[in-house]
């Protein structure tokens, strides 16, 4: 019997690509998205055409308890149990300092933060049940370092992940693992409105000189969920070439 893996925000980035390589790996996939419905639909038929698993399309704001619990409901319905969770989507409002607003924080913090927590507490009750699972949350580079104050907001919010995660690592231990990856900067749509200056500064940071490839996150969180690697737990991993200030 396959196994199963809800990713959350993958119908783009990274959680696209981790869909991708868990579907390589045999597991059973949830694609969940909120407003991009083609690339979801466009990822599932890729994924069923590739490889024998099964996918389910989700449409769920991880912000919202009520569509989280309709969600969870749903893939148990279908596939009787979640062996590992990404807790993947996230959004970042980068304005400078002074036009922060408390709406756009409060966003930020409601997806990232709360739809972390949200989707983890209804999935958790079921990997306690199964007696077994694995959670992978995905936080940043920014929620460890402080770099640039334009995302003070999205940064508190990836902080709190990392918390999220430790606790989480406690509350569901001994048969639940729970580890987070921290990326740096990534080549998705999240960064497209970066200028080609700004990334090449950026670039020299990082001792590989280059964003990465969502890929490469993808196979870090395909490898921290699965079972080889059973004894990391409550563990941060930098994924970010070796970006130095
Ligand atoms: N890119 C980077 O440089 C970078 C670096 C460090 C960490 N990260 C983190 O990696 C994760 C993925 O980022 P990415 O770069 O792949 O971003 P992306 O390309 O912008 O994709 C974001 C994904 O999150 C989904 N999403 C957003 N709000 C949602 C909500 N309320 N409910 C459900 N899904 C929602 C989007 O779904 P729809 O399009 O369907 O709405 C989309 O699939 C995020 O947590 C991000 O913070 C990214």
């Amino acid at each position: 019997m396959n196994k199963t893996v809800l990713i959350t925000g993958s119908s783009r980035g990274i959680g696209a690509e981790t869909a991708r390589v868990y579907a390589s790996h045999g597991y059973n996939v949830v694609i969940n998205y909120l407003n991009s419905k083609d690339e979801a639909k466009k990822l599932s038929e890729e994924i069923k055409n590739n490889y024998k698993v099964e996918v389910l399309l989700s449409k769920c704001d991880i912000s919202k308890e009520d569509e989280v619990e309709k969600m969870v409901e749903e893939i148990i319905a279908k596939f009787s149990k979640i062996d590992v969770l990404v807790n993947n989507a996230g959004i970042a409002i980068d304005t400078l300092y002074e036009d922060k607003t408390v709406e756009n924080f409060r966003k930020t913090l409601d997806v990232n933060l709360i739809g972390t927590f949200l989707v983890s507490k209804y999935v958790g009750e079921y990997m306690i049940k199964q007696g077994q699972g694995s959670i992978v949350n995905v936080s940043s580079t920014n929620g460890i370092d402080t770099y640039y104050p334009m995302s003070l907001d999205y940064d508190a919010s990836k902080a709190g992940v990392i918390s999220l995660t430790h606790n989480m690592a406690l509350e569901y231990s001994p048969n639940i693992r729970v580890n987070a990856v921290a990326p740096g900067w990534v080549n998705t749509d999240m960064n497209k409105e970066l200028d080609d200056e700004f990334i090449s500064e950026e670039s020299q940071k990082i001792l590989v000189n280059r964003f990465a490839n969502p890929k490469e996150i993808a196979n870090v969180i395909y490898f921290l969920g699965s079972e080889e690697a059973s004894y990391i737990n409550n563990a941060v991993i930098r994924v970010d070439g070796g970006f130095y200030v």
